[in-house]
Formats: C-alpha cells, sequence, structure tokens
C-alpha cells in the first residue's frame, strides 16, 4: 500500500539487506530500520517493531535466511528457529513460517540452503500478499451485499487493534475488504478500536486508513457497543493470531467483548482468517492457546508526542499500582459470523474449516 504516494510493503529487501518499517513511531514519525543479526530480528518481534501475525511470521523466514549466509549447518537452523521462536508465544504464524523455512532447507544440502532460504523467505511473504489480496476478494463480496440495502449511505465496519497492510506483507487481513470496496467506489466507513494497551487501532490503523483515504473514525474500547446498540455498525471484521482447527478466534485483547455486543445486537462479526494463522494441532482455544502476559508498563503508560514534538511515555496511574496486560483473548467460534480465508467464507466450525481446507485438516 502506499505511504506518501509511495508503494510499500511492510518488509522488503534491498542489496541483500532486510528493511521493515518500525512501527513504534507511527503515526507520528515514518521510520525504517535494517535487520541483519540475530538478535535484531529478536527484538525487532518481540519489542513489536514489527507485530501482526502474518508480519511476525515473515520477519521470522527472513531471519533464518540471514542466519544462514553465516553458517547453514543443522545447528546452527535449529538454535536460531529456537531463538526466534520463543520472541512472541501467541501468533501462530511464527511457527508456521520456522516449520516451512527448516523443512524446506533440512532436505537439501548445506551448500544450498543460503540461496534457497533467501527464495523461501521471499516466497513466504509473497504468499502472504497473495492470501490477504484474496480474503480481500471474498470479503469485498460481504460488504457488497450489505451495500445493496443502504443506498448511498456507507457500509459501517468496526475493527479491532491493526489487521492492516502493516500488519501483514501487504493488504492486511481485516482491512483488505474495506480498501478493495474503498477501490471499487463503494462507499465505507471504519469504526477503529483504540486497542488499549499498546493503541494499535489509534496508532496505525487509523493511520493506514488516513493514508489511504478511508474514512475513519477513532473510537474508545468501550464504545464499541453503545453503536452497535444504536444502528451504527453494520458488520465487525477483526483479524486472528492463532485460529483453532474448531474455530476459536484468539486475537487481540477486547476482541471477545467486541463479538459478545456483536451477538447481543445481531451484528455480524467476521474474521479474517489466513490459513497459516490456523492452528490445526488445536481445538479448544480457551485452554489450549498460550497468551501473552505483557509488561505492565503499557498499562500503567501511554506513548504519544509530548509537547516538546518529542515521542515519549506518560504515567496514567499511580506510582505504586502495579497491573496486568494478558495482550490476547479467544471469541469461542459460536460468536463468530464466519472466517473469511483466502478460500472463500467458513462457517467457525471443525466441520467449516474441514470442508475449505481438506488438504490441511490433520486427521
Ligand atoms: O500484539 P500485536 O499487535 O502483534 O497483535 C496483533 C493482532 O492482534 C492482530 O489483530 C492479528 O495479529 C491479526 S494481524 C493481520
Amino acid at each position: 500500500m502506499k505511504v506518501g504516494g509511495r508503494a510499500y510493503r511492510s518488509i522488503w529487501v534491498e542489496n541483500e539487506e532486510v528493511h521493515i518499517i518500525d512501527q513504534r513511531w507511527l503515526p507520528h514519525e515514518f521510520r525504517v530500520a535494517t535487520l541483519s543479526t540475530l538478535e535484531d530480528f529478536q527484538t525487532a518481534i518481540r519489542d513489536m517493531w514489527v507485530r501482526g501475525a502474518p508480519l511476525i511470521g515473515a520477519t521470522a523466514a527472513w531471519g533464518v535466511a540471514q542466519a544462514m549466509m553465516r553458517d547453514a549447518s543443522d545447528s546452527h537452523l535449529n538454535e536460531v528457529s529456537e531463538a526466534l521462536l520463543e520472541t512472541r508465544p501467541t501468533a501462530v504464524n511464527l511457527r508456521w513460517a520456522l516449520d516451512e523455512m527448516q523443512t524446506t532447507l533440512k532436505a537439501l544440502p548445506e551448500s544450498e540452503r543460503a540461496d534457497s532460504a533467501r527464495r523461501k523467505a521471499a516466497a513466504i511473504c509473497d504468499e502472504d500478499v497473495e492470501i490477504n489480496r484474496m480474503i480481500g476478494e471474498h470479503g469485498l463480496a460481504l460488504i457488497k451485499e450489505i451495500a445493496a440495502d443502504k443506498g448511498d449511505e456507507p457500509v459501517n465496519v468496526l475493527t479491532h487493534c491493526n489487521a492492516g497492510w502493516i500488519a501483514t506483507v501487504d493488504w492486511g487481513t481485516a482491512t483488505s475488504p474495506i480498501y478493495q470496496a474503498h477501490d471499487a467506489g463503494i462507499p465505507v466507513h471504519v469504526f477503529v478500536d483504540e486497542t488499549r494497551p499498546r493503541n494499535q487501532g489509534a496508532q496505525l490503523t487509523a493511520w493506514e486508513l488516513g493514508e489511504h483515504g478511508v474514512s475513519h473514525d477513532l473510537i474508545v474500547d468501550n464504545a464499541g457497543g453503545h453503536l452497535m446498540q444504536h444502528g451504527e455498525v453494520d458488520l465487525v471484521i477483526t483479524g486472528t493470531d492463532r485460529t483453532t482447527a474448531a474455530g476459536d478466534v484468539c486475537n487481540k485483547i477486547g476482541t471477545y467483548l467486541k463479538a459478545l455486543a456483536a451477538h447481543d445486537n445481531g451484528v455480524p462479526f467476521y474474521v479474517a482468517l489466513p490459513s497459516p494463522t490456523i492452528d490445526w494441532t488445536l481445538q479448544d482455544g480457551l485452554s489450549g492457546v498460550p497468551i501473552e502476559e505483557r509488561n505492565e508498563r503499557e498499562v500503567t503508560h501511554v506513548q504519544g508526542r509530548l509537547p516538546d514534538g518529542s515521542i515519549g511515555d506518560i504515567l496514567i496511574s499511580p506510582n505504586r499500582t502495579g497491573a496486568r496486560n494478558p495482550a490476547f483473548d479467544v471469541t469461542p467460534a459460536r460468536l463468530v459470523t464466519g472466517l473469511i480465508t483466502e478460500r472463500g467464507v467458513s462457517e467457525a466450525s471443525a466441520k467449516g474449516l474441514a470442508a475449505m481446507f481438506p488438504d490441511r485438516v490433520c486427521a
């Protein structure tokens, strides 16, 4: 997608160097960082210079590829994969991408691994872009159906966190149908949940929608239910960090509350789901998905632009108040209207996902 009129992906390679958009500074500053060493890749994922399930996977794939240029032995491949896998626990795309790299590379002699690793990492990125483009096409059909009943009125979509192009390699998952509708001339308006504690909605989703010219309003996380009660939301589309084979959806903390409100108000609640985000080894999301607990400072402080123009954190709670910071929650499949995958819209159930992906389902 475009930033200041120039097309970007969220991760790219130039002169054999891996570049990322360092998301910690958005929307105030657009900074690009170069990742070289294993520690660079670990830090970028753990400290959320890059974030969003698909982009975490793509970055890890490039971390392996860069490491293979230095030492392509089995022991180094294992060591690097383990180190990257530990960086963030919830998004299953990380494990998926590392498994893909390992399977490809272990089948090859060491002398061929460095080149092949780069090709595979690039293919993982290209595949992500194509998957998200297809999710957009299937989601667009849903938006068109609603638009047909609304005349010239915009279709109002509520989204949580950032499941936009900057959380993927391009297009985004939840935003892909929105961008495609906007580009097709269908009026869409997006309610952007701010998404405390790190404010991915306020800082990233609002920024990218604005750059693309999509109409949107930022809302506090607690406003969604009220807007739904008053008929102001036509549908909800969120992303996911891990969806079980039975259709339970793990996503950014607060997603579950939006699903409850949507259910109570008869508002369709869709989840944009690239197939690498499906954990085929899990059925029950509540007991099976590891939920990342992050630093309490993310809750007690808020980042923003300070009056002197610098970017910094301010304390919003009493000095000694402690905090809990579970970063994700699980929305049970029964609250999900449908899963928008690259192959089409699936029922959120074991049967639905197995019918959509008969080639992937575990026996
Ligand atoms: O903690 P984050 O910012 O990595 O969490 C991101 C989300 O929860 C997204 O909604 C999810 O990864 C889907 S991104 C296409």
